[in-house]
């Protein structure tokens, strides 16, 4: 065999070596004894080694062979792996990103902390990205002229009374809008329409969200709010990070978190428990009692919708899920987000789905929600306006039409006020899927008033990535009621 030769012949040569060696010892006794036995032990070996290298060559071969299986089989269960929902493939990235010297991150300056293994490409498109924040709040002052956007004043319907074409009145937090009124209610004019918070007749049981009045007092005084919720201990308490937050934003800033009683009691059993003045780190937890709804993530639509409504004397407001942590600071995003862009409506879009079929296919695919109730909604909405597939025009006012609505930042302007309510609407009347209804309510109020901008703009999602840190629910409760 052409391996045996060639060890052969490689042991040959190491002997002549050895031999020569041996040779300029001279020749007195002990060397020649060393020399014999150095001859002896080469010719024992001489067999034995190749045999040796024989087994090793072919032990390395079949080892190999091995390693390289297991790692097509790592790579294939890797990529299996990425189509896991990317919650699950969170890693704390935030803290890993690094600013360039001109301030510009580009994809080359993402440092990943598993250093050596490189991340694929799939993973690799939800990192952050570079948000161009100014230094510092020092000497903050809002535009001149930020306001100057649309004007009009809405109203909102208050209570609604039983009356003889509705017999089996139920009372609704939404209210009993008709399609009239839901039609006339996306014109941006002066108008009083259904945004939540319809009391019923006297005598029926409040489900009104309702706070008590020492909270609604330090609601009502509030001019820049951040808010969040948790219902149904759905999730962990996350704080916003206090070291990356100005005193500035500390002192002006009401950092509100609406709870409910269970989830309350919940926090305190695990030792967060509110301070004298009702903190938990930042956030001022607010206690909401007769919640609107039985399904708790239709019940988070209030305050993540109706800000200004809850907060009615703020002029910005930022909603953040609960399954995030602030990591900025809000007045630099209001900066950024608003006054940089002259937007009165800041949503990141979606980090996949790009348009209202796909979201409906995975939402089924996922059993977010009753497959015929979605249906209903987006036939709907084709049969109103809403394109099947979003067209792609260049000058399409939506880079996306779905967004990621786990962060929102927005002034309480008279159109974004309008939007918000319009959007609640829909997530009352049809799924809570707020996805589904975005663009349609959107393009709705944009077709119906050619005339009266609406300054909304929507951001990328790895711009939202830099903003907040993300974690997954807390899964100990049961799934929340779909119905
Ligand atoms: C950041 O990058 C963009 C695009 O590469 C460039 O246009 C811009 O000038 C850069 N910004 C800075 C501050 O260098
Ligand atoms: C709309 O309401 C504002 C303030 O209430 C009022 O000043 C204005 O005249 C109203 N506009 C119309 C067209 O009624
Ligand atoms: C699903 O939605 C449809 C239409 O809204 C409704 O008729 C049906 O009862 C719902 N099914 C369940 C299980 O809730």
């Amino acid at each position: 065999m052409a391996l045996h030769r060639t060890n052969g012949e490689l042991f040959i040569e190491r002997r002549s070596i050895i031999d020569s060696v041996f040779n300029s010892f001279g020749k007195n006794d002990h060397a020649s004894r060393v020399l014999r036995r150095g001859r002896r032990f080469s010719r024992i070996t001489k067999h034995k080694l190749s045999r040796w290298i024989f087994i090793l060559t072919a032990l390395l071969s079949i080892l190999l062979t091995f390693y390289g299986l297991k790692m097509f089989f790592q790579a294939k269960m890797e990529s299996k792996f990425s189509t896991v929902p990317i919650h699950m493939q969170e890693r704390n990235l935030q803290d890993n990103v690094m600013r360039s010297n001109d301030g510009n991150i580009s994809k080359e300056n993402i440092v990943v902390s598993d250093v050596g293994n490189i991340p694929k490409q799939k993973r690799r498109k939800h990192y952050p990205c570079e948000v161009g924040f100014l230094d510092s709040v020092d000497g903050f002052i809002e535009p001149k002229d930020f306001m100057n956007f649309v004007q009009f004043s809405l109203d909102y319907v208050d209570h609604e009374e039983r009356t003889s074409k509705n017999d089996l009145f139920e009372h609704r937090f939404g209210g009993h809008q008709t399609w009239e009124e839901r039609e006339n209610s996306f014109y941006a004019k002066n108008q009083t329409l259904h945004c939540g918070f319809v009391k019923g007749p006297v005598g029926h049981p409040s489900i009104g969200f309702d706070v008590n009045e020492k909270d609604k007092t330090y609601m009502h005084r509030c001019k820049v709010v951040v808010s969040s919720c948790i219902f149904g201990s759905s999730d962990f308490l996350r704080r916003p990070t206090s070291r990356l937050i100005s005193q500035y934003s500390k002192d002006n800033i009401c950092f509100v978190m609406f709870l409910d009683d269970q989830t309350l009691s919940k926090l305190t059993s695990e030792g967060n428990n509110p301070d004298e003045k009702g903190n938990i780190g930042l956030w001022k937890i607010v206690v909401v009692k007769n919640l609107p709804y039985k399904d708790m993530r239709r019940t988070g639509k209030v305050p993540k919708f109706l800000s200004h409504r809850l907060f009615p004397n703020s002029r910005y407001s930022i909603w953040l899920d609960s399954k995030t942590r602030l990591n900025s600071d809000p007045m630099l995003i209001i900066e950024y987000f608003l006054w940089r862009r002259k937007a009165e409506y800041a949503i990141s879009n979606h980090y996949d789905r790009h348009n209202v079929l796909e979201e409906v296919l995975q939402n089924k695919r996922l059993n977010k929600y009753n497959h015929t109730a979605i249906d209903e909604q987006f036939n709907f909405y084709l049969s109103d306006g809403l394109p099947k597939v979003d067209p792609l025009m260049p000058n399409d006012p939506l880079p996306s039409y779905v967004p990621e609505g786990s962060f929102i930042i927005r002034a309480h302007t008279p159109m974004s006020n309008l939007f918000s309510c319009l959007w609640f609407n829909e997530v009352d009347r049809f799924t809570s899927r707020d996805q589904l209804s975005f663009a349609y309510t959107y393009l709705k109020l944009r077709r119906m008033n050619p005339e009266r901008p609406f300054h909304l703009y929507m951001f990328k999602d790895c711009e939202r990535r830099a903003l907040v840190k993300l974690f997954q629910h807390r899964t100990l409760s049961a799934p929340p009621n779909i119905a």
